[in-house]
């Protein structure tokens, strides 16, 4: 149907008008269960009365101001994000890609500091950092990068979870001032690097004073089973970005910094006419209340190995599978051949799936989802994989 929306999306043709946990309904009043989550943001579902409450009231109370002036909300969600973290300084932003571009000029006036005068960032491939022109050029994919040239400079590609190949770069490069990587790569493939992947590249960036960035845009806020995944590990990072779940639908970023990391930004660096006004961080201040106060990181923790060990009973001796694999309630199963029109098949009978680097089946589903609509996402997917054909 022909409207007047630029044509940057293929949108299925579903509408929907409502919205409670882990269900949605279109406006034929149809119910979807959804394991998608609007791409990792809701996590604490749909219309949740906490954040909805908020919402409402901080409109009612305030909505905008500008930071030109101190606002309560956002310092109480930087110190909370902070704490959770353990780093020291946070800016917000409107989404995950503006918190990147923090992050990468914060990498480049680190390097100015250190007498470099063209700083690099090393970068993974397969990644996926945003749709901005410095993201989408540190993004590892020639499709977000097509027709997009000249690409913004100074972002060395690697490949993912290779570490001999940064030790390389280390020895042929004295440009470089920082790595950025996501802990497990989403849009990529829901891709899981081996266990001490981020110890290691801890290891090289203290041994070259770079700084290592983690964006933890679509890992975040409790969505592999930790509040960040970094934290399975045990280091911390010099930089970290959030996006998504962070306001459960209301658009809010942040980039936060540690140590030598947090004093380098200073007053005109960097801005945000909209970055961390109060609607925004009055509601994502509510979103980390609610994940602490309902226990939601033990439930992602305890039905993401629940997800992985009924799709490994299901799944795993059919010979299209080729992995299962996943963190917390962030799980991938990639099939040997192309699949996405899986997600038409699925919404047909009432659920909501994603199928990213074209052959893997990605749910992101709400991380308050119980066993039994567990079950019912279980039982959709492991039937449609089975019959699936190439
Ligand atoms: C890891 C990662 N980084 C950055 C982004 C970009 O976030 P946004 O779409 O909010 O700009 C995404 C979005 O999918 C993401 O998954």
């Amino acid at each position: 149907m022909a409207n007047s929306l630029m044509t940057t999306y293929a949108p299925l043709p579903i509408t929907f008008t409502k919205g409670e946990g882990v269900f949605l309904w279109d406006n034929n009043g149809k119910r979807y269960l959804d394991a998608v989550a609007g791409v990792a943001v809701c996590s604490l579902g749909h219309a949740h009365p906490a954040v909805a409450e908020a919402i409402a009231e901080q409109a009612n109370t305030l909505i905008h101001t500008s930071n030109l002036y101190q606002i309560e909300h956002q310092v109480e969600l930087g110190d909370k994000l902070c704490a959770l973290s353990g780093l020291d300084k946070v800016f917000f932003s409107n989404s995950g890609a503006e918190a990147n571009e923090a992050a990468i000029k914060l990498a480049r006036l680190y390097g100015k500091q250190q007498g470099i005068e063209r700083p690099n960032i090393i970068v993974t491939r397969g990644s996926f950092h945003g749709r901005t022109l410095a993201t989408l050029s540190a993004t590892g994919n020639r499709k977000v990068q097509a027709g997009f040239s000249p690409l913004v400079d100074g972002f060395v590609r690697v490949n993912y979870n290779d570490i001999e190949a940064i030790k390389s770069v280390a020895k042929s490069n004295s440009d470089v001032v920082a790595i950025l990587v996501e802990p497990v790569q989403g849009e990529g493939g829901v891709i899981v690097p081996d266990t001490d992947y981020l110890k290691q590249l801890r290891d090289i960036c203290d041994a070259n004073d770079w700084l290592l960035m983690l964006d933890e845009i679509q890992t975040g806020i409790g969505r592999t089973g930790q509040w960040f995944a970094f934290q399975h590990s045990d280091i911390k990072p010099d930089v970290m970005t959030l996006a998504k779940a962070l306001g459960n639908g209301v658009p809010i970023g942040a980039c936060l910094a540690s140590g030598k990391a947090a004093s380098i930004f200073t007053p005109g660096t960097h801005g945000s006419t909209f970055g961390g006004n109060p609607l925004a961080t009055r509601a994502a201040l509510t979103v980390l209340k609610t994940i602490q106060q309902d226990n939601i990181i033990a439930n992602t923790k305890t039905m993401g190995e629940y997800f992985l060990a009924e799709f490994s009973t299901k799944l795993s001796a059919i010979d299209h599978v080729k992995e299962i694999r996943g963190v917390g309630l962030m799980i991938g199963i990639e099939l040997t051949h192309d699949c996405g029109e899986l997600v038409a098949k699925a919404s047909e009978q009432g659920l909501l799936i994603n199928v990213t680097a074209a052959n893997t089946i990605r749910l992101l589903p709400p991380l308050l989802i119980n066993k039994e609509q567990a079950d019912e996402v279980i039982n959709i997917v492991s039937d449609l994989v089975i019959s699936s054909t190439a």
